[in-house]
């Protein structure tokens, strides 16, 4: 038995150890949105946070996990109350096929809630081991840098409104 704190709620999970988190995630815990590419930690389409890093989740078993922040793109917001990352993406239609995307959105989120003002250069390097195999790193660039300025823009509104 493991207990994973997934999206702020903690769940008892009864899975060997060594069971990947991708398969908890998908299997036990309906969280569909990261996907199965190459269960190999090549492609990124299981990509999810671990205490804000972006981690493999198709290599990462379950037994590392207990008492750690683990965060999904379901985490992020809702279809009526999306995210900053989900809108920006949303926005620039940045799916092709989609199967790439929430491991995009969630390596992004990453990278944007250490340094909101990444540039080009960092975004790039940061998102190099996630695939898309439609080739739409163009609209997911664009929708990255669409992100950040809706996460600035919302930190200073919040900031705006502790002060005032
Ligand atoms: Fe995990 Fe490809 S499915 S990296």
């Amino acid at each position: 038995m493991v207990t994973l704190k997934v999206n702020g709620q903690s769940h008892q999970i009864d899975a060997d150890p060594d069971t990947p988190l991708l398969y908890v995630l998908r299997d036990d815990l309906r969280l569909n949105a990261a996907k199965y590419g190459c269960g190999l930690g090549q492609c990124g389409a299981c990509t999810v946070m671990v205490d804000g890093e972006a981690v493999f989740s198709c290599v990462t078993p379950v037994m590392l996990l207990e008492g750690r922040e683990i965060t999904t793109v379901e985490g992020l917001g809702t279809v009526d109350r999306p995210g900053p990352m989900q809108q920006a993406f949303i926005e620039e239609q940045a799916a092709q096929c989609g199967y790439c995307i929430a491991g995009m959105m969630m390596r992004a989120q990453a990278l944007l809630q250490k340094n909101p003002a990444a540039t080009d250069e960092e975004i790039q390097a940061h998102m190099e081991p996630n695939l898309c195999r439609c080739g739409t790193h163009m609209r997911i660039m664009k929708a990255i840098r669409r992100a950040a300025n809706l996460m600035q823009a919302a930190a200073q509104t919040s900031g705006a409104g502790r002060t005032g």
